[in-house]
């Protein structure tokens, strides 16, 4: 018997669920206490697993047949190539650079048990200033097994025993999110406690709300970690398959070295311009909100290639559906449903939203709008779904039948 006895999908054999809690329910009965708060670690001797899955390297220029289908990840991703996109099937790379592969990604990032981040001076200077250090990361580590592991897995993939949802849970091993506020793929650790206290609304990804603020913080240095790890390991395979990488180490460290950076440039990024301060039409009963809405209502409905009207068709009742970053099939959101807003639905999370887009959906940013512009599409968006908060113009046109 392996360590992992699926190794292609790299679970645990034990994962967190069903088997902790009845470990957590002896303990606590043992000890008549009313909680379990001890959190289990990974087995010493456990590795990271090598990935065996595909590697999604350009998606189609043209959009999908149809939406991803729960747990139909690994076909959707096998069938981009006929399509005109680009994959890896990471088994196809000679053994000899694997196996280098995986031990420096060893020497770099530690094991499920024992993580850091290492490499040269500046690299581990970044990571400490970042807090993914070697005194934080084995509990924060233990954290994501307990909450995270069913749906985000050993590595990241997003291929946990619970994962069989659409969207599917995050694949760290890409570096990129959905909900940030840096104008990037990248989120500030700011942006991922954020998503973790509120979860993500409309999706399979929970709220954490209940866990102490250090544990989310904890957290969420432990999925920057997988996601660091992942895309080092993600773009040295992409490298192994294009040709000849001599020095496998040596490009290893160096990937890992540009993408801490990449982490560090996001924490550090200014706030999206305009944030602040607010203008006073956010009340629908406020005298100058309409006029808003109508401004945000050209806005959104222009006929222009970008027009947020041409992806959120019918104002997201018939999305134009499209690849995200992963491969897979991202839906423009229905903005005439309420608590629609996975990236928060606060007047500065919509802005934020706006003004960076969602890049790793094709969602673009739009830095070429003046701040009155993009608050007139976040009063329109807000009050989409509430017909009364619209004036009678905007009502019309989005609600034709009343
Ligand atoms: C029941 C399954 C499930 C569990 C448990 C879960 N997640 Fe998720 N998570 C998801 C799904 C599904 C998504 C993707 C939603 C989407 O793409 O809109 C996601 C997305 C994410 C994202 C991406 C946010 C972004 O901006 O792109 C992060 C980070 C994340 N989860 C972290 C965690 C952490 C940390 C834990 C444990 C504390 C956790 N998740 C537990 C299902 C889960
Ligand atoms: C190229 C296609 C595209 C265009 C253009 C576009 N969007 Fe989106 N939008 C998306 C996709 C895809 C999502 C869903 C992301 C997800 O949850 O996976 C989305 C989600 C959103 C959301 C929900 C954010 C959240 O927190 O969940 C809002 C609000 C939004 N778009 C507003 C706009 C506005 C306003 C415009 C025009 C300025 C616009 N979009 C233009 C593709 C687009």
């Amino acid at each position: 018997m392996t360590q992992h006895s699926n190794t292609g999908q790299g679970r645990l054999p034990v994962s967190s669920g069903a088997a902790l809690l009845a470990v957590c329910g002896a303990a606590s009965a043992l000890l008549l206490v009313g909680g379990c708060s001890s959190t289990p670690d990974y087995p010493p001797n456990l590795s990271f697993p090598s990935r065996t899955d595909r590697l999604v390297l350009k998606v189609p220029e043209a959009p999908p047949p149809g939406p991803s289908l729960a747990g139909e990840i690994a076909k959707e991703l096998a069938a981009l190539d006929a399509a005109g996109g680009k994959t890896l099937d990471p088994t196809t790379i000679a053994p000899a650079g694997r196996t280098a592969l995986d031990t420096t990604l060893r020497d770099l990032f530690g094991t499920p048990a024992a993580p850091h981040v290492k490499g040269d001076a500046d690299t581990a200077a970044a990571a400490d200033r970042l807090g993914l250090t070697a005194d934080k990361l084995p509990e924060a580590g233990r954290l994501f097994r307990r909450h995270c592991l069913q749906c985000h897995n050993l590595t990241g993939d997003g291929q946990g025993t619970a994962a069989n949802v659409v969207p599917p849970p995050r694949d760290m091993r890409r570096g990129a999110f959905k909900f940030t506020t840096t104008g990037g793929v990248k989120p500030r650790r700011g942006d991922l406690v954020r998503t973790l206290h509120d979860g993500l609304k409309g999706t399979a990804m929970p709220s954490f709300s209940l866990l102490p603020e250090a544990e989310r913080d904890l957290l969420a240095r432990f999925a920057t970690y997988l996601a660091v790890r992942g895309q080092t390991e993600f773009e040295t395979l992409a490298a192994l398959g294009a040709g000849e990488v001599p020095d496998v180490p040596g490009f290893a460290t160096g990937r890992a070295k540009a993408i801490v950076g990449e982490w560090e440039k996001a924490e550090n990024a200014p706030p999206l311009p305009g944030v602040a301060p607010e203008p006073d039409d956010g009340d629908p009963e406020s005298p100058t909100h309409a006029a808003a809405v109508r401004r945000g209502f050209v806005l959104f409905t222009a006929k222009a290639d970008n027009a947020c009207i041409t992806c959120h068709g019918d104002f997201g009742r018939k999305p134009a559906l499209r690849y995200d970053v992963w491969g897979t099939v991202a839906r423009p959101a229905d903005l005439t449903t309420p608590n629609v807003f996975k990236g928060g639905k606060n007047p500065a999370d919509v802005f934020a939203r706006v003004r960076g887009g969602i890049p790793a959906v094709g969602m673009p940013a739009h830095p070429e709008l003046t701040d009155r512009q993009v608050w007139d599409l976040v009063r329109l968006v807000r009050s989409l779904p509430y017909p009364r908060e619209l004036p009678p113009d905007v009502r019309a046109a989005v609600y034709p039948e009343q």
